[in-house]
């Protein structure tokens, strides 16, 4: 059977993805509000958008996620940043996220690492991991080193993706997002000095197109998150094997 008759190929599973990000982002901050909680921290959740471009994917999440109090910082090295009209929501200089002065509770790193050749991606990764010890980091990307150039294109179709493919051309764009399994980004993860949650990638769609790791900087597992999977789990609508892979 061709592979453009795989019912992934009819969708690509974008929608699917979707919702496992705003399960897992929604996760995750539920756990640093509960952490913030038991260590008598009365500061807002601070998360931070790593790579967030112009007005991504998981910029537009974590606006949905977050409270009004909570605080989103987007940072973009290369690409402008849609200015904001919300009063919670702000552009972080590399001096805010590296410096350490600033400590986030969470850090998204959302296809931004597919972006990346890996040397640089572990460079940015331990770099950021050193400057940021107690954040939670949420890092989700393309996981098709195992499909074709063909495959790939037929697969990332997307409002998002189509842009990117118009902005890199087809070659750059089907390359880079090529460039990993789920264990190529736990172990480039890793190899940046960040512990994988359960030392996994969990698939973010029924064809592992996308995978999602949660992590933290190695010196950091307070024991009040050691097991908190069954108080999130009620909370979440989390598919069982993201929910089980990473929380
Ligand atoms: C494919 S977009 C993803 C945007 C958004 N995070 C999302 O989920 O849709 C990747 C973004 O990462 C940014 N980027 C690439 N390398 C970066 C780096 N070293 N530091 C910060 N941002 C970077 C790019 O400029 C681009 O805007």
């Amino acid at each position: 059977m061709s592979v453009f008759f795989a019912p992934e190929h009819a969708h690509g599973y974008h929608a699917h993805a979707y919702d496992e990000q705003v399960a897992l982002f929604r996760a995750v901050a539920a756990k640093q509000r509960r952490r913030k909680f038991f260590e008598g921290d009365t500061h807002p959740v601070e998360a931070l958008d790593y790579g967030s471009g112009w007005q991504g994917v998981s910029r537009v999440i974590l606006e949905g996620v977050l409270s009004a109090r909570e605080q989103l910082f987007l940072y973009d090295r290369f690409a402008a940043i849609k200015p904001s009209g919300t009063p919670n929501v702000h552009q972080a200089t590399a001096k805010d996220i590296f410096s350490g002065k600033k400590q986030f509770s969470i850090i998204s790193i959302s296809y931004v690492i597919c972006c990346m050749a890996p040397q640089e991606a572990r460079t940015m990764l331990a770099e950021l991991q050193e400057a940021q010890q107690s954040a939670q980091y949420v890092i989700v990307d393309y996981t098709l080193r195992d499909r074709t150039r063909e495959e790939v294109l037929a697969l990332l179709t997307s409002n998002q993706e189509m842009k990117w493919r118009r902005h890199m051309g087809e070659d750059a764009f089907a390359q880079t997002r090529m460039q990993h399994t789920p264990q190529s980004l736990v172990e480039l993860v890793e190899s940046a000095g960040l512990r994988a949650r359960n030392g996994k990638a969990a698939p973010m769609d029924p064809a592992g197109l996308r995978s999602a790791i949660v992590a933290e900087a190695q010196e950091n597992t307070p024991p009040c998150l050691i097991d908190m999977r069954e108080t999130i789990g009620r909370e979440t609508r989390l598919s069982l094997s993201v929910g089980e892979a990473i929380m």
